[in-house]
């Protein structure tokens, strides 16, 4: 249960018959709140009063013990939306970390869908299976979770045939599970990966490419602003989380069918040096690495554009 007291301060609790939960101000008997209803208020022996709630999965999530870092509700809702997780779908997801994602994937697939998650740790694989069992009460029947590295354990799940939907990877190296991604995903599926730095969405977006067989990817970010609500002071709180991650999704093409997409320049230092100068990828390597500034998104000006730009300035100084 989650208590709330009078300035909102939270207390996350587990009941037990006979339990107590003890506080610098009293102590509340758990057995006031086994079989009570949802949304009760109760008081402690110091007459202190709390609004006790059943978590929600976002309480759930930002209270959960955890080893790796988890993903927040901010970005498993989006992590939801835009990797398209319906009821009834086959869910491959890496790493599984604290459990956190595997919580949110598994209720969005429902009891028809299936979450295989695979976790290279076996002490994080651990912990995550005693958060997801907390959270839904006893072992999830959609759930399989797996110990070993995504790129070893999803071209084992079924050699003959694609049969994932989606794919949804948080971890350090995801363009490094881009290939057996592949091979897993059915026609149409969508790849998705949740990334904290532009140095892993670089590299994971050029592994796309590279594949030939996903469509562009599309990345974002989200911030989430929370407001103050009081009397007449209604504004944006003072702080909020500034980074999390970025996102990056791609559909796979159908199999053996590269994407139609306009050819770009990879980033130099995406790849190694020997394969941006091979003679297969001629035009793009030969610079020895270098970078030039239409690598970083920069547009020729035209000299017409210049010296208009000058006339305008003379112009007003003029006047
Ligand atoms: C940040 S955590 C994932 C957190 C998780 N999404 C959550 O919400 O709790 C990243 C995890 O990926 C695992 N990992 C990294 N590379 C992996 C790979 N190639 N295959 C499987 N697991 C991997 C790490 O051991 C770590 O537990």
């Amino acid at each position: 249960m989650q208590l709330a007291d009078s300035k909102n301060r939270l207390h996350t609790i587990t009941l037990k018959p006979g339990g107590e939960f003890h506080s610098h101000r009293g102590v509340l008997r758990h057995d006031l709140l086994i079989g009570a209803e949802d949304g009760v208020v109760v008081e402690d022996s110091h007459g202190t009063r709390y609004q006790a709630l059943r978590p929600l999965y976002a309480d759930y999530m930002l209270s959960m013990p955890r080893g790796a870092a988890i993903i927040y509700p901010k970005d498993s809702a989006q992590i939801l939306m835009w990797g398209d997780i319906f009821p009834g779908a086959r869910v491959l997801e890496a790493g599984v970390g604290s459990g956190g994602l595997t919580t949110a994937l598994l209720r969005a697939v429902g009891p028809e869908g299936r979450v295989h998650s695979i976790e290279r740790r076996e002490d994080f694989a651990e912990v995550a299976r005693e958060n997801v069992e907390t959270f839904f009460g006893e072992p999830h029947p959609s759930w399989q979770l797996s110990i070993g590295d995504f790129q070893d354990v999803a071209p084992t799940l079924s050699p003959e045939e694609p049969s994932v939907d989606r794919v949804v990877l948080d971890m350090l190296a995801p363009w490094e599970c881009v290939d057996s991604a592949a091979e897993v995903l059915v026609s149409g599926g969508v790849f998705l990966a949740y990334v904290a730095t532009v140095t892993q969405l670089s590299r994971t977006a050029e592994a796309l490419r590279d594949h030939g067989e996903f469509t562009e990817p599309y990345a974002w970010e989200s911030f989430v602003r929370p407001w103050h609500l009081e009397g007449l002071a209604v504004r944006p709180e003072h702080r909020m989380n500034a980074h999390t991650g970025f996102l990056l999704t791609a559909r796979r093409t159908a199999h053996g069918t590269p994407a139609l997409t306009r050819v770009t320049r990879p980033a130099p230092g995406s790849r190694l040096e020997e394969e941006l100068n091979h003679p297969d990828n001629e035009g793009f390597g030969g610079s020895g690495g270098d970078w030039e500034p239409q690598d970083l998104g920069e547009r020729g000006v035209a000299p017409r554009k210049l010296k208009r730009a000058l006339r305008d300035i003379r112009q007003g100084r003029d006047r």
